[in-house]
C-alpha cells in the first residue's frame, strides 16, 4: 500500500510591499478600514514576473531542499487563476524551466482551494502506484486582475507563490481531507470574464478582467462551510481537536479564520496567519504560509496540521496531513 507524504517546501513572492498607507494615496481608503475588517497591511506586487516566474521560483527553492533531480519529478500541478497564458499552462512554463522532462505537466483551477486540490490529485496518482514525485505549487498574479478603482477588491489581494514536493511513503503523510464546491454561488465571487464573440455573431470583442466579489457572500460561505466541512471530516477520521499542533488557515481575512476558530473550539493561538504582510495570495496563500512555518522552526516532522482552503467557485478544501 502507498501513502503520499510532504517533504520540502518553497516560495517565491515579488519584492515590492505596497502598504495600507501607500495605497490609500492610490484609492479613497484608509490603513484603519482595512487592517479592523481584514487583518491586512500589506500586499507584494510584481513588478515585471508574471505567474510562471513565482512558481519556477518556488519550483528552484523546493528542489533545492529535497534529494529529487528534475528528471525525476513525475507530476508537476500548478493551481492558479492568473497564469501568465490561457495556455500553454503554467505548470508546462515550470517544467521547461527546471528541465523536469519526464513529468505530466498541468494547471488546475480551483482559486483560494487550489493547493489543497492539487494535493489531493497528486495524492491519488500516488496512492494508485502511477507516480513517485509530485511536485504541487500555488501561483498567483492577482494584481494583474485587480480593478483600482473599486476599493472594496483591490485592497484585499496580493501576489505571491508557494508549493511543496510530495512523495511516495510508507508512512500516512496526508491523513484525510474534505473537498467541496458549491457552483450555485459561483457568480459571487468572479474574475477574468471573456464573452462570446467572433465575426460571425456579430458579437463585440471585449474582455473583463476583473475580480468582482459579493463579500459578504464570500464571508458567510467561508464561516459556516469551512468549520461544519472540518467538523465532519475529523469526526469521520476520529481525530480530536487537541491532536492538531496547527491550522494553516487560507488568508483572506483574520475575521473569516477568528470565527472559523470559535466554531471549531480551536484556539487562535493554533491558528498561523501572515495576511498582515501579503494579503490573499489566493491558491498561494496556504503553501507560503506553511513554508514559512517550515522555514522558522515552527513545523518539524511529526507534526499534525489542518490546512482549511476556501474560495472562489465556490470551493473548499480542507485536509489534515502528518509532518
Ligand atoms: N476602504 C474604505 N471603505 C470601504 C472599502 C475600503 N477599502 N471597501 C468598502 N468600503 C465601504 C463601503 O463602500 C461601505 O460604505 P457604505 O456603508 O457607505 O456604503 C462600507 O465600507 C461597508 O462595506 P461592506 O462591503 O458592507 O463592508 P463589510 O463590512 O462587509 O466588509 C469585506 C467588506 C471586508 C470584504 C467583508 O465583506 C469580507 O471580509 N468578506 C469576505 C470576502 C473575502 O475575504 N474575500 C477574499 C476573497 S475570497 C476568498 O479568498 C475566500
Amino acid at each position: 500500500m502507498y501513502f503520499s507524504k510532504l517533504i520540502a517546501t518553497g516560495a517565491c513572492v515579488p519584492k515590492t510591499v505596497i502598504s495600507n498607507q501607500k495605497l490609500s494615496e492610490l484609492v479613497d481608503t484608509s490603513d484603519e478600514w482595512i487592517s479592523s475588517r481584514t487583518g491586512i497591511r500589506n500586499r507584494h506586487f510584481a513588478q515585471t514576473e508574471n505567474a510562471s516566474d513565482l512558481a519556477i521560483g518556488t519550483a528552484r527553492q523546493i528542489l533545492s531542499r529535497c534529494q529529487i533531480a528534475p528528471e525525476d519529478i513525475d507530476l508537476i500541478i500548478v493551481a492558479t487563476v492568473s497564469g501568465d497564458y490561457t495556455t500553454p499552462s503554467v505548470a508546462c512554463l515550470v517544467q521547461a524551466a527546471i528541465g523536469a522532462k519526464n513529468a505530466l505537466a498541468f494547471d488546475i483551477s480551483a482559486a483560494c482551494s487550489g493547493f489543497i486540490f492539487g494535493l489531493s490529485v497528486a495524492d491519488k496518482y500516488i496512492r494508485a502506484g502511477i507516480y513517485k514525485n509530485a511536485l504541487i505549487i500555488g501561483s498567483e498574479l492577482l494584481s494583474k486582475y485587480l480593478n483600482f478603482n473599486d476599493r472594496s477588491t483591490c485592497v484585499l489581494f496580493g501576489d505571491g507563490s508557494g508549493g511543496a514536493m510530495v512523495v511516495r511513503s510508507d508512512e500516512p503523510g496526508l491523513l484525510c481531507e474534505a473537498l467541496g464546491s458549491d457552483g450555485e454561488r459561483g457568480l459571487s465571487l468572479t474574475c477574468g470574464h471573456v464573452p462570446t464573440s467572433s465575426p460571425f455573431n456579430g458579437l463585440p470583442r471585449g474582455t473583463d478582467p476583473y475580480v468582482h466579489m459579493d463579500g459578504r457572500v464570500i464571508f458567510d460561505f467561508a464561516t459556516r462551510t469551512v468549520p461544519k466541512s472540518v467538523e465532519e471530516m475529523l469526526e469521520k477520521q476520529g481525530v480530536g481537536i487537541e491532536d492538531i499542533d496547527l491550522v494553516v488557515p487560507h488568508q483572506a481575512n483574520s475575521r473569516i479564520v477568528e470565527i472559523i476558530s470559535r466554531k471549531l473550539k480551536i484556539p487562535m493561538e493554533k491558528f498561523y496567519l501572515n495576511m498582515h504582510e501579503y494579503a490573499n495570495t489566493s491558491s498561494a496563500s496556504i503553501p507560503i504560509a506553511l513554508n514559512e512555518l517550515v522555514e522558522n522552526g515552527r513545523i518539524t516532522p511529526g507534526m499534525t496540521v489542518l490546512f482549511c482552503g476556501f474560495g472562489a467557485g465556490l470551493t473548499w478544501g480542507n485536509m489534515l496531513i502528518r509532518m
